[in-house]
């Protein structure tokens, strides 16, 4: 049990946090920084290009250096299925330029970009175009996990998915209660999970709640899912965490091509280049697109010191843009 002066401690943390989860939210909010030239130089950090063409480059640089990636291209909670099929032609263009330029054919998607909202059919045949083209150069496709009110869809749409191809994942959160008892039926059909804490702001009664309780579910599932063999992808930049799945491998004589770790571009550049030295496969999450509102609001809350960085980065732009008139 926590104790109230630990409560009281971690409040105002996990307040920002919640507040910045919930502006991500914020379409109007979206749309101003979008257009604005301050945020640019921040969301650089995180985010590899508004277009195609700039993302291709960096990506590139990843592979040179030794890195594996994965793509995603920024988009989520589609209203209109014109909005979704566009989408759904930049992920089938994207996997096609990867393959035409040698880099990993590997994507990763949200399932509210592919029209979730508008109906589960709509939305499992636009998948279903993305894991073709997938499959067409013998590729991957991971399905992101958003929110607890998408799990169910997006655990029935990956299943029908992963039947039609096998090289479809899918994402667990350690922060969800549920989610010890959605690895245990994954690994039953040696589905691919990648595990992850959780980004969202989910309420008690689904999720754990405090940091120490994510933590140590993410340690059981990751133990459970490198113990099982089924090739998981361990998505975390967290030191102890890490330190106890190399622990866990080398003590159990797991081999280093039955799992890879996994981490967000621009984050813990210096942790992704100390497992690659030590003969770790580390695959890096690349977004590219012009909607990075969200994705990029998700990665301030996650470390609430990046909000100062922001700050920073942008009065010293504001500065900058001033001397120059
Ligand atoms: P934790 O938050 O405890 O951070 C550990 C340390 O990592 C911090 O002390 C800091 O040094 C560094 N760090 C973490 N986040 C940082 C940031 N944004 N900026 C700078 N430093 C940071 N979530 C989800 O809900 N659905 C999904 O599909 C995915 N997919 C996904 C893919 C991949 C490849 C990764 C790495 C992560 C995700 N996530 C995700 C996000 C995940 O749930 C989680 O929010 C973040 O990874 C942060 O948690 P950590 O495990 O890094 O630990």
């Amino acid at each position: 049990m926590m104790s109230l002066v630990e409560n009281v401690r971690l409040a105002p943390q996990r307040t920002m946090r919640s507040l910045l989860i919930s502006l991500s939210q914020r379409r109007s909010l979206a749309r101003l920084a979008v257009r604005s030239p301050l945020t640019r130089p921040v969301v650089a950090r995180f985010v590899a290009g508004e277009t195609l063409d700039l993302a291709l480059p960096a990506i590139a640089a990843l592979k040179r250096a030794g890195l594996h990636t994965t793509v995603d291209v920024l988009g989520e909670s589609v209203t209109s299925p014109e909005l979704a099929t566009t989408a759904v032609d930049r992920y089938v263009a994207t996997i096609a330029a990867l393959s035409e330029g040698g880099l990993d054919p590997n994507v990763s998607l949200k399932l509210t970009q592919m029209g979730l909202a508008i109906g589960r059919d709509f939305c499992q045949a636009n998948v279903m175009r993305i894991v073709e083209a997938v499959r067409g150069v013998n590729g991957f496709v991971r399905f992101d996990m958003e929110d607890h009110t998408q799990t169910d869809a997006t655990l029935e749409v990956w299943r029908v998915a992963q039947d039609a191809y096998p090289q479809v994942g899918v994402v667990i959160q350690s922060a969800l209660r549920r989610s010890s008892a959605d690895v245990d039926s994954i690994i039953a059909v040696g589905g691919r999970i990648r595990l992850c804490k959780g980004a969202y702001d989910e309420p008690g009664s689904v999720a754990y709640r405090t940091k120490a309780a994510v933590d140590a579910n993410y340690a059981r599932l990751m133990e459970r899912l490198l113990l099982a063999d089924v090739y998981p992808a361990l998505a975390t930049h967290d030191p102890k965490l890490i330190a106890k799945a190399t622990e866990i491998v080398e003590s159990r004589g797991i081999g280093r091509d039955r799992f890879e770790f996994q981490m967000l571009y621009g984050v813990r550049r210096d942790l992704q280049r100390a497992l690659l030295d030590r003969g770790y496969t580390v695959r890096i999450y690349v977004p590219y697109g012009q909607e990075w509102y969200p994705y990029f609001m998700r990665r301030l809350a996650e470390r609430p010191a990046n909000v100062g960085f922001m700050l920073r980065a942008i009065v010293k732009e504001e500065g900058r843009r001033i001397r120059a008139k």
